[in-house]
Formats: structure tokens, sequence, C-alpha cells
């Protein structure tokens, strides 16, 4: 079960605190079905009803794929691709002897990184997921065409049976296109949006490919949503979401998520998408940002300990390290490390982390730690299902609809007219 820490943030409360009957209101909404983008809150059952239906071909697919391929080109943007990445890089940052490599397209219109990868791809035997809820995002239609063509190059005519399209079940250009060519077609749920969809094929399908073990990671988000659904402050994500929204209330307009892992740098991505286009709307909306500690300790440690105090601070811990390192210890001591000789590196990585929560508290930057049990399938599914739980509750303490996205639309246009898209204005 996930732990919330707020004693780092409890000095910058006011006498009142954090808002719980706010936090309680909106998840009795979010529940119930009663609040703004209600057709879109299908993902809190989602881990059940995908076990139900679709988990098996889900895996049968990523084994044919693991069975013939050394890579798996992924493309799709934004929701269509942040949470793949982010359990990846976080469970499996270096691809096993037996996993194939999976690159993300379709997130990018640089003609660099598209050459990239395909002279990274070589001669590698690959399949594609094509990923898009709507089937006409332009960076992976585009992306979508390019690797096609690749395949029919190295596969001809048995290209077809290269390509896995995750897309909705009945709508959209990709829906007409597999169903045109037969390729197998994974759905994206009507109610669910793409930030919220990592726990549906558009997340299970790279993971599984990528040796992720999906079942056991449905599994554990069938459980943590349930454990979640405690209706009283002691709820983990009732305490993250009121907290940050009374600090937000009090000036801190930007939170920093760190975490101590570098694995976990994609996952803050997927977090960032997640709190900032769910939020950030109505003119009003915490700023999301991220970084890696210890890193960034020495990037932007000196802005979080002395820059302007609009800044608070969540990290993300796991209460048991992967590994253990026990640190060496050297006769000649030459370089005055005999200090740390007895410790384990991951001790001394807690010890920095509870260094810095001390400076940074004492700094005017309010601290809140979320603790996951370890970086594994469970560790994902708990973060997965809190962070998606304490977005929904916190958007719904702010008033706004955290299941839209209208903000987005206007590059889009510029860009369609701009590159002449046919009947653009
Ligand atoms: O959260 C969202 O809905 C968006 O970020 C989408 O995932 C993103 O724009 C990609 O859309 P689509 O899957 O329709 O290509």
């Amino acid at each position: 079960m996930v732990k919330v820490d707020l004693s780092g943030a409890q000095p910058f409360f006011t006498a009142a605190g954090p808002d719980y009957k706010l936090a309680e209101l909106a998840h009795k909404t979010l529940a119930e079905g009663s609040g703004l983008g209600a057709d879109f809150t299908g993902w809190l059952g989602l881990p059940q009803r995908i076990k139900d239906t679709e988990l098996d071909a889900i895996v049968a697919a990523a084994e044919k794929i693991r069975g013939r391929s050394q890579a798996l080109v992924a493309i799709g943007i934004g929701g269509s691709y942040l949470g793949a990445k982010g359990a990846i890089e976080l469970l499996k940052p270096r691809p096993g002897k037996n996993d194939p490599r999976v690159f993300f397209m379709g997130n990018t219109l640089s003609a660099d990184a598209l050459n990239d990868t395909i002279e990274a791809l070589g001669d590698m035997d690959f399949d594609v997921n094509v990923i898009s809820k709507s089937g006409t995002t332009l960076e992976p239609a585009v992306s979508f065409r390019i690797f096609r063509e690749l395949l029919v190059k190295k596969y001809g005519d048995k290209a077809d049976e290269h390509i896995f399209a995750t897309t909705d079940a009945r709508r959209g250009v990709l829906k007409s296109l597999a169903d045109e060519a037969g390729w197998p077609c994974f759905v994206v749920p009507d109610d669910v949006g793409g930030r919220f969809s990592v726990l549906s094929a558009v997340g299970l399908l790279p993971m599984a490919v990528a040796g992720i073990d999906v079942r056991r990671v449905i599994d554990a988000a069938i459980k943590e949503f349930k454990a979640l659904n405690v209706r009283s402050p002691e709820n983990p994500a009732w305490q993250y979401a009121a907290a940050r929204q009374h600090l937000y209330g009090k000036g801190y307009g930007v939170e920093i998520l760190g975490c101590y892992e570098p694995s976990f740098r994609f996952m803050a991505e997927w977090w960032k998408q997640l709190y900032g286009e769910s939020e950030g709307k109505d003119h009003k909306g915490i700023f999301p940002a991220s970084v890696e500690f210890t890193a960034d300790l020495h990037s932007m440690g000196q802005y979080i300990q002395q820059g302007p105090r609009m800044l608070m601070e969540s990290i993300v811990r796991f209460t048991e390290s992967r590994t253990a390192y026990p640190f060496p210890a050297d006769e000649g001591n030459a370089d005055g490390l005999n200090y740390l000789v007895g410790r384990d590196m991951s001790e001394i990585c807690r010890v920095a982390a509870d260094a810095v929560r001390d400076a940074h508290v004492s700094g005017g930057v309010p601290n809140i730690v979320i603790e996951f049990p370890k970086r594994d399938e469970e560790g994902f599914a708990a973060m997965v299902c809190f962070f998606e739980l304490a977005c929904a509750i916190s958007g719904y303490m702010s008033q706004v609809n955290p299941f839209d996205q209208p903000g987005v639309e206007a590059y889009k246009k510029n860009m369609f007219r701009m590159l002449g898209k046919p009947g653009a204005v």
C-alpha cells in the first residue's frame, strides 16, 4: 500500500489544514459518475475489465513478437506512449538477453530522431504497434506510414503480419485501415482518455513485449484500486490531493516531482502529462515539473533551495531497494571515503534523501513523501492507481474537468493550416 508522509508539508499548512471534506466530495462525485467528464472515468474499473476480456490476447501477441523479433516499434504520442515508456524504463531499464528492444516513435516530427531510430533498428527483425485512440493524430500517423513502408521493404507481402493496432473499437482512420488489412486490433475503451490508458492495451502490449509481467501488474492494480477506495483522510490519495491543493491555495504554484531512482525519469514524464493536461485549464492548475535526484541537486538544487518560494516538492521513494551494494573499504583511504564503509549504497542514498528533505523544508519548500513498496510490477501498479485517483480527486477539488484537453487543439489548427491540409483554416 502507498504511504504519504506530510510531515515536511505540515509547517506550511494553515491551522485548518488540507480540506478533506472537499476531497471526500470529489471522491464521491468521481465514484458516482456525477462530475465533469464523467464519461471518461472508465479507467477506475479498467484492470478488472481488461482481465475479463483482453489480457490473454495481449500476452499472446507479445509472445509472438518476442519469439520472432528483436525489436518492437511502438508508435504513439502523449497518453499513447508515456505510460509504457515510463513502465519499461522503471522496471526494465536494460533489456534482458531475450527481450526485444522497444523503440518509441510517433512522439516527434524530428527527421533526425526518425533516422536515428531507423539506423538503430538496422537489420533487426521488428514488429510495429501503432497506438492512437483517435487514429488521426499527426505525429503517429506520419511515423506509421514510414514504418509501414519499411515493413513492406523488409517483409514484402508478409508486412501486414508484423502490424498490431491499438485504437478505438469502432471509429477512426486507423480502425478502418486495420479492418481492411486484417491487423490484430486492441481497443482503447471509449470511456478511458489517453493519459489514463496505461493499464489498457495501450500500455500493456509494449510492456509485455519488453518482458514485464502484465498479469502481475493487472492483478496488483485490481487490489490497489480496491484499497484506495477507503473514504477517509487515511486514504493516501486524499492526503496527496488535499495537501497539494491546500499548498496551491497558499501560492505554491509549481510542484516538482523527484525521485532518487534514475529509472523513474519517464514515470515523471507520464505524471507531468497526467497532472498538467488534467488540471491546467480555466487559467488555473499547479505546474508539474520534475527532477532526478541526486543528479539534479547539482543543477536545480540551488534554485530549489534559494529561488522564488513558489515550489512544493513531492518525492517518490521505494521502501525497498531492488538490489544492494556494500560500500568497499580501501586501505589507503586516499579519497577519504572510509567513513562510509559498512554501509550499503541504498542506505547512503536514503540518508542523502533525508538530508535533502530537511534542507529544502528549512529553505521554505513544502515536502510531500510518497512511498511505494518496491520497484517491481506491484510497485508500478500501485503508482499508476495512486496517481490517477489522486489526479481525478485533485482536479475535482479545483473544479475543473480533469478528463478533457480542449487547449491542445489550438496549435493543431495552426499547424494543419500552415502545412496546407485540405480544408484546414
Ligand atoms: O491524454 C490524452 O488524451 C492525449 O495526450 C492523447 O493521448 C494524445 O493526444 C494522443 O492521442 P491519440 O491516442 O488519439 O493519438
